[in-house]
């Protein structure tokens, strides 16, 4: 039997943090065995911003090799670079005669960028949602694994699919979100100002990229209060988000000490820190110094990059001649 088809898109921008870390990549190493999974820098989108030639460079090997270090299996997955895969920009240009300009203006990620950025509204910009359709569709996935903030996408994506299946004969299914673990663990930012982003200043963001020292310096920083007054208080978020952290890489009895601590109102931060610091560089460090190996290694990268796009392309080339066939673009 055949599995289904997952596909996913990771911006090469920034370093991974340990919100991405538990809220999405670890739900892409779960997927490896269960799916026919599609991961891929998108390289392509990030044009839209004009990055340098070496940062590009550096990004996506970056990416790559902490995606790999955190458990993802190319092995197992066509993990790709998007511009390696031709048949994509392909797709786009042949979305891009459905979608119109009225409805690209009105996505939300656009005209929040057109507020940012008022000197740089270009096409690519525009039509940054037929790019991610064309993404998603060039496999004829059924499932994406993204956060809401991709939800107007993906109703794009599903928009593009209709118009193209109502048009010229059914080829595309409709892409849904999609988590393959029951609920997505959301991490905060150490200064509980929201979630944790690679935007928001660098001392509330634990990276995979972090020594050692910088983590303990980080958690050490975090805010926290003057603890409960009364038995059984309820957690403010800044102290739950310490807590859901040490769910993740502590030891269940340890975790449970503290629990109990902060119950009879006799916790003291600082030794919680201290501990929730030794047992994040545990398991922060091992990951950093694969990411570290895997990056330096560009012989191991373009073996990864030249396979994924094999493979990537194997399943997109079959759809880009249904799509031509279908448009009619085919003349002998
Ligand atoms: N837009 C996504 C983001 O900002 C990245 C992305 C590009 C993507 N193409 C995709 C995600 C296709 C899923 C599928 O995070």
């Amino acid at each position: 039997m055949s599995k289904e088809i997952v596909v996913s898109g990771i911006r090469p921008t920034g370093y991974l943090h340990i919100g991405n870390y538990f809220g999405a990549i670890q739900n892409f190493v779960r997927m490896q065995d269960h799916y026919q999974c599609y991961f891929f820098v998108a390289d392509l989108h990030s044009l839209t911003t004009h990055p340098d030639r070496a940062d590009l460079k550096t990004q996506v090997l970056r990416v790559l090799a902490e995606n790999i270090a955190s458990g993802l299996d190319p092995d197992k997955v066509a993990l790709y670079v998007q511009s390696d895969v031709p048949e994509i920009p392909e797709l786009y240009l042949l979305l891009n005669m459905l979608a119109y300009k009225g409805e690209l203006e009105k996505v939300p990620t656009f005209k929040e960028k057109v507020r940012q950025h008022p000197e740089n509204v270009n096409a690519g910009l525009l039509t940054y949602p037929s790019l991610m359709a064309a993404d998603i569709l060039i496999h004829r996935a059924l499932k994406v694994p993204v956060g809401k903030d991709q939800e107007q996408h993906l109703e794009m994506t599903r928009n593009l699919a209709v118009r193209f299946n109502h048009r010229y004969g059914d080829l595309f299914p409709e892409p849904q979100a999609f988590n393959f673990t029951e609920h997505l663990v959301k991490i905060n930012s150490l200064d509980g100002a929201g979630k944790m982003s690679k935007s928001q200043h660098e001392m509330a963001t634990l990276y995979l990229a972090d020594t050692d020292e910088q983590i303990r310096k980080k958690i050490m920083k975090a805010k926290t209060d003057a603890g409960p007054s009364a038995p059984n208080t309820p957690m403010p978020d800044y102290i739950e988000n310490l807590f859901t952290l040490m769910r993740l890489v502590s030891e269940a009895d340890v975790t449970e000490h503290f629990v109990q601590a902060y119950a009879a109102c006799n916790i003291r931060y600082g030794d919680l820190k201290k501990q929730l610091a030794e047992d994040m560089i545990r398991f922060v460090a091992p990951i950093r110094e694969r990411a570290a190996a895997i990056q330096a290694d560009e012989h191991y990268l373009r073996n990864v990059m030249k396979n994924g796009a094999e493979k990537a392309r194997e399943s997109a080339a079959a759809t880009i001649r249904l799509a031509r066939e279908r448009m009619g673009l085919h003349y002998y």
